[in-house]
């Protein structure tokens, strides 16, 4: 019976992954910040039917918080971290959380002894800002964020993307002074229903185009402008991603996991043709054809990982969800 740790375990991604683990027959320590918070942790305790799931209370910012959830445990998934986008401190509500919190949490994996490996959730965001003109780009892992533009340009989210570039090279940093087996998944946006009853931000990101609401496709095209290209996989995709690359015990290094890489426009016109029962609310001639780049998954893929989600099942799912939650009619109109 294996064992593993999830941080921030009411989290969007965190408590689908949870889930899974429960399913394939994992003891799983939850750690979260407030065990109290009933809207927030609600969804995760229903998880507890599943199997043994034990939830922790944990701050990432205080040295030693997930001491005793790591304890014991085979596997440790490092998946909270500060997502507020909007946030007016970045360096003190997003950075200084992000690579503090991942160096304690590693730290706590040192003193179990226990732990065979970490695996460390950054973003397609630490990979694909860059100052490159023109198209056709493709990163692999040996791509990162350019740091010194973000901090300088200071563009709309910078301070998340800073999070994410800096945390994760620390993260790789320590392992490697410190001997730990830690590996890095970089996902893109991740699509799919989570567990609890909020709407995820980027199902109304994905369905934007087709609910019309603005600051949602603005989203969207901020992101491709920044990131390049609008990247996404699904969320049963990602989670079964982050158990293979624990479970694989050749993995190391960064992995990056996308299914997809497009551009706001393809998507508009992928839409159009696929849903004609729904008005896309954009026109394709404002915007660029073309994504900057994409990001590669071959590594992963060739270390034996396959996607069942493409572009067209990323959609449908997230029509579907979007009809049960009131976003789209739930019946055809033009
Ligand atoms: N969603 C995406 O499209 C996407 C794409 C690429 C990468 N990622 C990465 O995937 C991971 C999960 O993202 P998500 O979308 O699932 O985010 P989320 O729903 O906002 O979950 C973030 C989790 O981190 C916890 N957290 C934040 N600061 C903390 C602190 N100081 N101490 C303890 N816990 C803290 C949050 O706890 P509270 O609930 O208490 O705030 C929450 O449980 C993140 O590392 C994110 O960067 C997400």
């Amino acid at each position: 019976m294996k064992k593993a740790c999830v941080t921030g375990g009411n989290g969007y991604l965190a408590s689908a992954l949870i889930k899974q683990l429960l399913e394939n027959g994992y003891h799983v320590n939850a750690t979260v910040r407030n065990p109290d918070d009933i809207a927030k942790v609600s969804h995760l305790k229903k998880l507890e039917e599943i199997g043994t799931l034990k939830l922790f209370q944990a701050d990432l910012m205080v040295e030693g918080s997930v001491d005793e959830a790591v304890i014991g445990c085979d596997y440790v998934f490092h998946v909270a971290a500060p997502t507020n986008l909007m946030s007016d401190d970045p360096e003190n509500e997003l950075i200084r959380p992000a690579i503090q919190g991942t160096l304690n949490v590693l730290k706590s994996c040192l003193k179990a002894k226990t732990v065979e490996r970490v695996v460390y959730t950054s973003s397609g965001s630490a990979v694909s800002v860059n100052q490159q003109k023109g198209t056709g780009y493709v990163l692999d892992e040996e791509a990162w964020s350019d740091v010194d533009y973000l901090m300088g340009e200071k563009p709309p989210t910078w301070g998340y993307i800073v999070s994410k570039t800096l945390a994760e090279k620390e993260a790789l940093k320590f392992a490697s002074e410190n001997q730990m087996d830690l590996v890095t998944i970089v996902p893109t946006l991740i699509v799919g229903p989570g567990l609890s009853l909020e709407v995820p931000v980027s199902i109304h990101m994905a369905l934007s185009l087709f609910t019309g609401d603005e600051m949602w496709i603005n989203g969207l095209s901020a992101m491709e402008t920044l990131s390049g290209s609008i990247s996404m996989v699904h969320l049963k995709d990602i989670v079964r991603a982050h158990i293979f690359l624990a479970e694989n015990p050749s993995a190391s290094g960064r992995y990056i996991c996308t299914a997809v890489n497009t551009s706001l426009a393809e998507i508009a016109s992928f839409l159009t043709k696929q849903y004609p029962q729904y008005k896309v609310f954009i026109d394709v001639h404002d915007i660029p054809a073309k994504a900057k780049l994409s990001l590669s998954s071959k590594k992963l893929i060739q270390a034996g990982y396959e996607f069942n989600y493409n572009m067209e099942e990323i959609f449908d799912t997230a029509i579907e969800y979007g009809k049960s939650k009131g976003m789209l009619p739930k019946q055809d109109h033009s």
